[in-house]
């Protein structure tokens, strides 16, 4: 089994779902000796399989596969439709129709049979912690678990459930809070803190991400505990990564100097690049994935219309130090 100690570059090439993540980007943060992930998130098990293919064409390096873990969530329907009467002279505007507010387990059981085959050498897991049963069933193949964690609580969890690792999620992180609990406040405590917090209630290695996207911050991390850092922003420009447009676009523009955590686009607290969407839909309620599906096309549509006012683009706090180069040099570069 994959002990994180081994990585040549201790720095984890983030899951990142929506479209940056791609076999690419992952083959080459493993090759250059860091960990490269897949982001099954939003995507078939069947896509997520070619992904795996895809991957393994291009190298022969450890990998990880990264899975939702959503939880039933009953959102309050009267609050759900209120807010999407909110949306849809925006919609209206951008020729799109808004989904419908419907919950799903993102593919979960054909995702876990994917991975129990094919055994990536990590799978790590966000928005909640699956059942022992899960994590024995990996770890009898070989394969080692790492659950994202955002509270020193949700840590004891994890180990208690036998979780082999986890990943630490600071709030300075891009993308979706791993936070467990959908109605909970995302907690603010840095992540140094948090580690800290971690570290101190329970003994198992720790990935820790959130605002680290320098060969100094990967050290300040290993110095507080962590056995690697999970570094997602810091590639969003890279050559390999599948950001779009708008989001690349956006990263670079002195207009989108602040980020902000929202629940606005998808009912799941959330960080990136604050834009005129947020700033007008900053009372949207928790209902994730039912909000999810009810903005998706309507941020397609943003896309397509190349408008980053209503577009999502998630980013963290360090998004101004995100360099257009290969990932194999920005791993490199990750280095401490
Ligand atoms: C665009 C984007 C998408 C993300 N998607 C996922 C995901 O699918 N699964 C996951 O566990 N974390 C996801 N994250 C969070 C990262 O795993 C990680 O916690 C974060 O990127 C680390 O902080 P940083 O962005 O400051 O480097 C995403 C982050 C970003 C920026």
């Amino acid at each position: 089994m994959l002990d994180l100690r081994d990585l040549d570059i201790p720095v984890l090439g983030a899951p990142m779902a929506g479209g940056p993540s791609t076999p690419a980007l992952a083959a080459a943060v493993s090759e250059a000796g860091g960990l490269g992930f897949l982001a099954a998130g939003y995507r078939t098990a069947r896509q997520v399989a070619d992904d795996i293919e895809a991957l393994r064409a291009a190298t022969s390096a450890p990998y990880g596969v990264n899975l939702f873990v959503v939880g039933r969530y009953e959102p309050d329907a009267a609050a759900i439709d209120a807010y999407c009467r909110t949306l849809r002279a925006e919609a209206d505007r951008l020729g799109a129709e808004l989904g419908p507010p419907r919950w799903d387990d993102d593919d979960w059981e054909a995702k876990l049979d994917l991975v129990l085959d094919a055994r990536p050498d990590v799978v790590s897991f966000t928005f909640g912690c699956p059942s022992a049963e899960v994590l024995r069933r990996l770890a009898e193949v070989g394969v080692l678990t790492a659950v994202t964690v955002t509270t020193a609580q949700e840590a004891r969890v994890a180990a208690d459930r036998g979780a082999a690792s986890l990943a630490v999620q600071g709030p300075e992180a891009g993308g979706h809070r791993g936070t467990w609990d959908l109605d909970a406040d995302p907690d603010p405590a840095p992540l140094l803190d948090l580690l800290a917090a971690v570290t101190d209630a329970v003994d198992l290695p720790v990935a820790a991400g959130g605002g680290v996207a320098s060969a100094a911050e990967v050290s300040s991390v290993l110095d507080r505990g962590a056995v690697a850092a999970q570094v997602g922003t810091a590639y969003l420009l890279a050559d390999e990564a599948g950001t779009n447009p708008v989001h690349r676009a956006a990263l670079t523009d002195p207009a989108f100097a602040a980020t902000r955590v929202t629940r606005a686009y998808t009912g799941r607290w959330a960080h990136g690049l604050a834009n005129r969407f947020m700033a007008e839909h900053a009372e949207a309620p928790a209902g994730y994935p039912q909000l999810h599906h009810v903005t998706s096309p309507l941020r397609r549509a943003a896309v397509a219309a190349g408008d980053p006012q209503v577009a999502h683009m998630w980013a963290g706090t360090r998004h101004a130090d995100a360099r257009p180069l290969p990932a194999a040099e920005i791993t490199r570069l990750l280095a401490p």
